[in-house]
């Protein structure tokens, strides 16, 4: 059991799986949502991970659960903040921090786009305020992106990164509090370039999913794109940069394309339609596959480990 003593602010879908990663490795984890049923029902819903990745039942004892804030926060060492994305939410739960929660202990906020020097403005000592960007499932995707606004200091990147280490998380340190941080730029630069090659009619949409999962994308996961580079040598990177850049889409904002797609409805899997059309019965199987390789992945990693 590690002394350091954790808070979660907010049980939703990020929420209670971040208190699910430190409560199975013996931590302390108080969870607070301001919705009494959303808390109710977290207990039930952390047994479920528990059952899922078959981590030892005895450690869900370790999750305390309040609706009082004061109380879920009053002995924290970190808190970590996953409620929803809105600036004044979090702000307001920041101004509660600063009033509630130990002097020292760090405050790190989910927030996958509000920077983190907009959330953090309304503490008083800023150095301890960060970004832990976690991507979902937080308990099955092992990445955190920790992100160091210009006032965070180098004592709370170096704290929180060695505290995720500890519970087997994968953080990697983000030096600047930009939009997207780096995950989301990577993915939404390639996103950017499907909808386009599709706009201008080089392909379906199932056609560049086809291209991206069974092509450059089937190493993806155990060599990334700058490693390729220096495995093929950086002289063949520039050879096909001088050809290819200039002819990249560049559309300033989103794509007329998909501004149309929305417009219209077809917002996608829920719906029916989106790039592609979807029965249900192939939605299901398409989220069934995902929860598979996720759950046998990080199987696999606490066999390993
Ligand atoms: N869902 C994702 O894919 C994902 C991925 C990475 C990061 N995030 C970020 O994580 C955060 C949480 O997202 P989520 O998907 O878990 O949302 P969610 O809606 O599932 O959960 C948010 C929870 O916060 C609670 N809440 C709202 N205001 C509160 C307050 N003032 N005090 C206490 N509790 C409050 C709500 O009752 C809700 O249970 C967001 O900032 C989101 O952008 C989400």
């Amino acid at each position: 059991m590690s002394n350091t003593r954790i808070a979660v602010i907010g049980a939703g879908l990020m929420g209670h799986g971040i208190a699910f990663i430190f409560a199975s490795a013996g931590y302390r984890v108080s969870l607070h949502d301001a919705h009494a049923p959303t808390l109710e029902s977290a207990p039930k819903r952390i047994a479920a991970l528990f059952e899922l990745l078959g981590r030892d039942p005895a450690g869900q004892v370790n999750v305390e659960y309040h609706l009082d804030f004061a109380k879920a926060v009053a002995n924290a060492d970190f808190v970590f903040e996953a409620v929803a994305e809105k600036p004044e939410v979090k702000q307001v739960v920041f101004a509660q921090l600063e009033a509630h929660a130990p002097a020292g202990a760090i405050l790190a906020t989910n927030t996958s786009a509000i920077p983190i020097r907009e959330v953090g403005k309304v503490v008083k000592n800023q150095q301890r305020v960060i970004g832990t960007h976690y991507w979902n499932p937080p308990h099955l995707i092992p990445l955190v992106e920790v992100v160091q606004a210009e006032f965070t200091s180098q004592d709370t990147v170096d704290k929180t990164m060695a505290l995720l280490s500890a519970v087997g998380m994968s953080p990697v340190h983000v030096k600047k509090d930009i939009p997207g941080f780096i995950g989301n730029r990577l993915q939404h630069a390639l996103k950017r370039e499907c909808i386009a090659l599709v706009a201008n009619g080089v392909c379906d949409a199932e056609t560049v999913d086809k291209v991206v999962k069974e092509g450059f994308g089937a190493r993806l996961a155990v060599i990334g794109p700058l490693e390729q580079s220096d495995m093929v040598g950086l002289g063949l990177t520039l050879d096909i940069h001088k050809v290819l850049i200039a002819d990249l889409d560049r559309t300033p904002g989103p794509d007329p394309y998909l501004v149309e797609k929305v417009a219209k409805g077809e917002t996608g899997m829920a719906v029916g339609q989106g790039f592609r059309k979807w029965t249900p019965e192939q939605a299901a199987e398409v989220r069934a596959r995902l929860n598979r390789f996720l759950v046998d992945a990080a199987r696999n990693k606490s066999q390993r480990a």
